[in-house]
């Protein structure tokens, strides 16, 4: 019944005709051919006005038990999620304390297998899609260890979880973990993450380097974001933020320096200022200080 929808003749209705339907591009780096769900979840991790993120580390534990600054990950983390853009964990770490009522997209820990007491690299895909599909992950994780005993049992993790997250448009994230033995250079690091972005990882995390980081970003066609590393002076911390944003970075996925900081709410806000709004080093130190007296 072509009339069904109403009485509305054909010459009340507005068809746009001479507007020509817009085709935008999309904001994130490789990621112009994925599918819709894929693109709304990026667009939850990574912010589409200034296409980066800051996303909130603390699944530390799951490879090294209840780590300094996170023993109580019920108390410490609530507190830093208003200043984040995205929550990197585990999938217990979340369940247990963590409420559901957060609005806060999940990048979601998917491997396991090892532990700090044995070798890094010997890991396995321990969390089901359907799992984190439960959870409503916006992405899922694992890590590749390049060069190590286990490269190519990292690798074949990456993969699966891959394969598993496109059948329901899940973006994953690979990390690089770096091993003992490795150099931190752009050589390693950027032979590291272009591997991870052509197995298919849709954005990738990796560590800020000195000289050359700007080749690692320039020759991995995903987004990248920095790991925060070990725990520095918040002000080494923050110079490291804005040098690895300045260098093409879309972001970065920090534990250690924002929840083990002097005051780590202040500093969950300082490094948002770097990632978002480009702030420099020194001014966003002054605006941790300024955050952490008006705290105390
Ligand atoms: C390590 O267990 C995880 O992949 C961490 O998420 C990662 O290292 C980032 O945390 P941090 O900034 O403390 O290095």
């Amino acid at each position: 019944m072509p009339d069904a929808e109403g009485k509305a003749k054909s010459n009340e209705k507005d068809y746009g005709i001479g507007v020509p339907m817009e085709t935008p591009g999309f904001f994130l780096r490789g990621a112009g051919h994925l599918d819709w769900g894929m693109k709304n979840r990026l667009a939850r991790i990574f912010n589409p006005k200034s296409g980066r993120t800051l996303m909130l580390a603390f699944d530390h534990g799951y490879i090294m038990g209840p780590t300094t600054g996170i023993e109580r990950m019920d108390l410490r983390i609530p507190p830093l999620m208003p200043h984040v853009d995205c929550l990197m964990c585990t999938r217990g770490g979340l369940r247990t304390c963590i409420q559901p009522d957060t609005d806060k997209p999940l990048v979601l820990r998917c491997s396991t297998g090892a532990t700090v007491l044995k070798e890094l690299s010997n890991e396995v895909i321990g969390v089901a899609i359907e799992d984190a599909i439960r959870l409503n992950a916006a992405a899922i994780t694992t890590q590749v260890c390049i060069g190590a005993e286990y490269e190519k049992e990292t690798l074949d993790n990456l993969s699966r979880l891959i394969n598993a997250g496109n059948t329901y448009g899940i973006p994953t994230l690979g990390v690089t973990a770096v091993g003992k033995e490795m150099v931190r250079d752009a050589r390693y690091l950027g032979l590291a993450c272009r591997v991870v972005a052509e197995v298919g990882a849709h954005f990738v995390k990796t560590y800020y380097c000195e000289p050359d980081f700007a080749e690692v970003v320039a020759g991995c066609p995903v987004p990248v974001v920095i790991a925060g590393g070990k725990k520095i002076p918040e002000a080494d911390a923050l110079a490291m933020a804005y040098k690895a944003i300045d260098q093409g970075a879309s972001g970065v996925d920090m534990g250690r320096n924002i929840f083990n900081a002097e005051d780590p709410v202040s500093m969950a806000q300082a490094v948002r200022a770097i990632v978002h709004e480009n702030e420099p080093p020194d001014k966003a130190y002054d605006l941790y200080q300024t955050l952490m007296n008006e705290r105390q």
